[in-house]
């Protein structure tokens, strides 16, 4: 295993071995768990916060199974957004949870780099569950793990990842991780949901959906994440889902044998048709929350063995 550091703050900075190690070990995860066993000894003893600033779901409870799966404590800390008080009162948390001996933090939080900050004031290893439009490291992994296990690889694979791409922490963490790996990344959306940086990340940029879809391997579908926008960036969630929706017309333009993904929370109607979203073939919405928690037990090991405190 070549996983160079303490933390996982982000995937922008890894090398494809230290990617492709971690999608490895996930993969074994994932048989283990489909096995029905545990490994319940790798840690024990081992205390596990799940500090979550922003609502989740899916992120959240995985973790928390991943943990428990694992053998560690887990504790579940939920703040809510309105009782935060930026910057001192993260760092009142940290201490805080520092001085409970926790070895492993997982933070979600609305503001980009509360994770980053809070990991130079705790001895945990933290793990970013995401924050703001930054990064959502671990939704790339199972991404890539569930794009690895029905094409066989990245490299060379064409991805569309369409919609509200500017406000996604998972489409930004999904550039960095397919670009290096080795996919060809396009980004799908009208221009006021298309960051600035699209061009210095290495994908393409296309405002139609069919000509982005076309010949595309991978779709992967966004919620327009309207609590973080400022002002009307797109129309109606009607409009929207004519011009950016996928539905079964869109669809035929990419690949026959294509995959429909969505990180969720889904909006069906607004950027995914329900068809298509629980589609018997074509979608492996389902495969990516089931890869959720082998990906989490992945990088909860390796972050594990670089623990200093022993127990
Ligand atoms: C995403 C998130 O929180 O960034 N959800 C998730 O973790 N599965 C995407 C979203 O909120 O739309």
């Amino acid at each position: 295993m070549t996983y160079p550091r303490k933390h996982l703050l982000a995937i922008e900075g890894l090398e494809p071995p230290h990617i492709a190690d971690l999608l490895d070990l996930a993969e074994s995860y994932a048989l283990l768990n489909r096995s029905g066993k545990t490994q319940r000894d790798l840690l024990k003893g081992r205390t596990l916060i799940n500090l979550f600033f922003e609502d989740s779901t899916r992120t959240r409870t995985s973790f928390e199974l991943a943990g428990k799966r694992l053998g560690a404590d887990v504790i579940n800390m939920s703040v809510s957004t309105s009782s935060v008080n930026k910057g001192e009162t993260l760092l009142d948390t940290a201490s805080t949870l520092n001085a409970m001996h926790c070895d492993l933090l997982v933070v979600r939080h609305g503001q980009s780099g509360a994770p980053s900050l809070l990991s130079q004031k705790v001895d945990a290893a933290v793990i970013n569950a995401g924050d703001g439009t930054h990064e959502h490291p671990t939704q790339a992994l199972l991404d890539a793990l569930t794009i690895r296990r029905h094409k066989g690889r990245l490299e060379g694979l064409i991805v569309a990842i369409c919609g509200d791409i500017a406000h996604s922490r998972v489409a930004r963490s999904n550039m960095h991780l397919l670009t290096t790996m080795g996919s060809r990344v396009r980004v799908v959306g009208p221009p006021t949901l298309i960051p600035a940086e699209a061009a210095r990340l290495g994908v393409e940029v296309f405002h139609d959906m069919k000509a982005g879809l076309a010949g595309a391997d991978v779709v992967m579908m966004l919620r327009l994440q309207r609590e973080r926008m400022s002002g009307g960036m797109v129309p109606s969630a009607r409009e929207f889902f004519r011009f950016y929706g996928l539905d079964a017309e869109k669809l035929a333009h990419a690949k026959p044998d294509s995959i429909v993904m969505h990180p969720g929370p889904m909006n069906r109607g607004v950027e995914i048709d329900s068809a298509i979203a629980d589609h018997p073939t074509r979608s492996v919405i389902g495969e990516q929350v089931e890869m959720g928690v082998a990906c989490r037990m992945a990088v909860l090991d390796v972050l594990a063995r670089g623990l200093r405190r022993n127990v």
